[in-house]
């Protein structure tokens, strides 16, 4: 990312959510009705607007096909997955990369109850806070921003602002893990599995190797990867696929990494499990998985290291 430009792709993203929590219940594909307040001034004009924000979404789907369905998808399962762990006792929850992630204002039970931090890049972030405060009025006290740039900083920052490593945490990074470089994305690994209490877990996505290689067996990854150049090149705020895992080996990798109990899910998981009983169908493109796994015990570092 660049040093001082907020990231584009959580505005994207957020779009999306918006866009598709704007519909009916019986055809989203994901539920996020704060995402709309969460846009800057002109999405949030163009969001109002079912029929816009639908066209919107219908020429991203034309230029990358798959990618909104699998933006979605991930959001609904990580969702899912977090009201699981809520209902299991977490203490602390840390969204990596958390963009206008709007989980710690709309989640029930995390309030009074889970302390909610958030971690993003400082230029990202500055502008989330400012837009937590224009929705609710204030800064919510469940919730604790920490600016960290996982290329230049460990998350060590975050016991500065009151995080307990002893404590049950779940951690989400959605979208983020292909913008980092491998030393970062190892390096958050290592704080996750160092630096947490019993039953901690993570959930991501990271993509596909051969997406990065441009070795795609799939036409379609190949498709979407030409679109997001061509939509991506004169917008981005120099966030590209740079990491990836070989498909079929994150177990492999997340075990040489300290975690157990890894459950990979992929694009066609999400059609037959999620979208299977709603009123429209939506592609899910092949660049990515889907994992969450749990943080092997006996990996903690030493106090105070
Ligand atoms: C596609 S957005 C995802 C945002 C959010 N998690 C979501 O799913 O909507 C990518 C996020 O990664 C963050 N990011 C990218 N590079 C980063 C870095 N080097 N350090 C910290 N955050 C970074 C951006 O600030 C942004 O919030």
């Amino acid at each position: 990312m660049k040093k001082n430009k907020p990231s584009l792709t959580a505005e994207l993203t957020t779009f999306a959510r918006a866009a598709e929590s704007a519909k009916p219940a019986t055809r989203r594909l994901c539920y996020d009705p704060l995402a709309r307040d969460f846009l800057n001034a002109p999405l949030r004009l163009l969001a109002k607007s079912r029929v816009l924000a639908g066209l919107v979404v219908w020429c991203a789907e034309r230029l990358a096909p798959g990618v909104p369905g699998e933006v979605l998808g991930r959001t609904k399962y990580i969702d899912d997955c977090l009201k699981t762990s809520i209902e299991d006792g977490i203490e602390q929850l840390v969204i990596l990369g958390a963009g206008y992630d709007s989980r710690p204002y709309r989640f029930d039970g995390l309030a009074g109850a889970v302390t909610v931090f958030e971690v993003d890049h400082p230029a990202t972030q500055r502008v989330k806070m400012r837009r937590v405060e224009r929705l609710l009025g204030r800064l919510p006290n469940h919730v604790v921003f920490v600016p960290v740039d996982f290329e230049e900083e460990k998350l060590h920052r975050l016991f500065e602002k009151g995080y307990d490593r002893n404590k049950k945490t779940f951690f989400i990074w959605e979208g983020v893990t292909y913008y980092l470089s491998a030393k970062a994305v190892d390096e958050t690994l290592a704080f996750v599995v160092e630096n947490s209490g019993t039953g901690s877990s993570i959930i991501f996505d990271y993509a596909f190797q051969k997406v990065l290689q441009g070795a795609a067996d799939a036409g379609q990854v190949n498709r979407a990867l030409k679109a997001w150049e061509r939509i991506g090149a004169p917008l981005t705020t120099d966030e590209h696929f740079i990491f990836g895992v070989k498909e079929g080996t994150i177990q492999e990798f997340l075990a040489a990494r300290g975690f157990c109990q890894i459950e990979n899910v992929n694009g066609d998981s999400f059609k037959s499990s999620y979208f299977k009983d709603l009123k429209q169908s939506a592609d899910v493109s092949h660049i990515c998985g889907f994992v969450r796994a749990t943080v092997r015990s006996g990996n903690r570092a030493p106090q105070g290291s």
